[in-house]
């Protein structure tokens, strides 16, 4: 089976999961779309109303803003593979729970295997947790770090900005380090959280 067929086959098994309770009240699973070869994949948290109804990521409100961000860095978002950390809404936007985010963490962890991207950016705080623990969104955004092989760079969630507009302006910067980060992705060191804290983590930043 070639990555196409892999990822669809990911895909129609989501779309028939029960392994948690959100199944009860989604409308279509939100498995994630983009290129089986995509350099990059960005995480995001679940899907929303929108995503629920179209079994789409990102194609709400927040995707309009993640489309436009990636607009100003010269990408689209066939470009990319856009997916979440649980596949199906989590009713009223709630944040996912932990049991939910264990229940669907092997589709992801599929996905990646099979994509194999050089890098992932995390959207928000929980697909940051999925790699970074113990550490703040506001002190870490923007700074790529290798975690067990895999480039991840945490980004706020598109969401936060249109709640909190000065965060628009944290987002486009960046977004506008991302196509020197793909250029560069090799020279980006693997991260040794216990030799290092946050604070050293912040001149450790290449970029
Ligand atoms: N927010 C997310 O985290 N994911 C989506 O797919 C849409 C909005
Ligand atoms: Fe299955 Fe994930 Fe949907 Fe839960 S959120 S029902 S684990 S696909």
């Amino acid at each position: 089976m070639n990555a196409e067929q892999s990822l669809k086959e990911i895909a129609q098994e989501i779309s028939m999961c029960k392994k948690c309770a959100l199944h009860y009240s989604r409308k279509n699973g939100v498995p994630g779309e983009g290129p089986s070869n995509a350099d990059v994949v960005f995480i995001g948290e679940g899907p929303g109303f929108h995503e629920n109804v179209q079994g789409r990521p990102f194609v709400g409100a927040a995707g309009q803003f993640f489309e436009e961000l990636l607009k100003t860095i010269g990408m689209r978002r066939e470009d990319v593979f856009i997916t979440n950390v649980v596949k199906c809404r989590p009713p009223g936007n709630r944040d996912p729970e932990e049991e939910e985010l264990q229940a669907c963490k092997g589709y992801l962890d599929r996905q990646l295997a099979i994509i194999r991207p050089k890098m992932v950016v995390t959207l928000g705080r929980y697909s940051m947790a999925r790699y970074i623990s113990n550490a703040k969104i506001s002190h870490i955004h923007g700074m790529a770090r290798r975690v067990n092989g895999l480039l991840v760079v945490p980004f706020y969630h598109p969401a936060a900005a249109l709640h909190r507009p000065s965060l628009r302006a944290v987002l486009e910067e960046d977004f506008a380090k991302l196509p020197e980060l793909i250029a560069n992705t090799e020279q980006v060191p693997e991260y040794a959280y216990e030799e290092k804290n946050e604070d050293q983590a912040e001149q450790l930043s290449m970029f």
